[in-house]
């Protein structure tokens, strides 16, 4: 994760990745704790491909309950730029099916395991400071 210029929240998230939606953090926390353990998995020298692909498939489950998490507050209120959304939400499932093409083909499960932990980061690092927060910014001025 990134390190904030501004330190850490005391949540674990650093500012520029927080949306100030609690359950949202929450989701966001988990997901990047899902990363840690993809990266930490490529420091076992005796890394085979199907545990990483259990390990993307273990991440893109809760992905995917956050993902629906989202789109039910975008539902709920009406939000205008649902579309663009969500249309980065399908590319992040496109990326994810493309890590588990290439770790077919992989001949080194700990270096696929090292990248796919990067790619999924990076993609949630400017997937939340971009879509998210803007999303937050929209909610904060219609919830309660
Ligand atoms: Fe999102
Ligand atoms: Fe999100």
């Amino acid at each position: 994760m990134v390190e904030s210029q501004n330190g850490e929240a005391a949540d674990g998230l650093p500012n520029e990745l927080r949306t100030g939606f609690e359950k949202i953090d929450a989701d966001h926390r988990e997901l990047f704790a899902r990363v840690d353990r993809v990266r930490a998995a490529a420091r076992d020298e005796q890394l085979a491909a199907e545990v990483v692909r259990d390990h993307i498939a273990f991440f893109s489950a809760y992905a995917e309950h956050h993902f629906a998490r989202e789109l039910e507050l975008m539902r709920k209120y009406a939000y205008p730029d649902q579309e663009v959304h969500l249309a980065d939400h399908d590319e992040f499932r496109s990326a994810v099916a493309a890590f588990k093409e290439t770790l077919t083909r992989e001949q080194d499960p700990r270096a696929a395991a090292e990248r796919i932990a990067a790619a999924l980061e990076q993609w949630l690092e400017v997937h939340i400071a971009d879509r998210d927060r803007a999303l937050a910014a929209f909610l904060r001025d219609r919830a309660d």
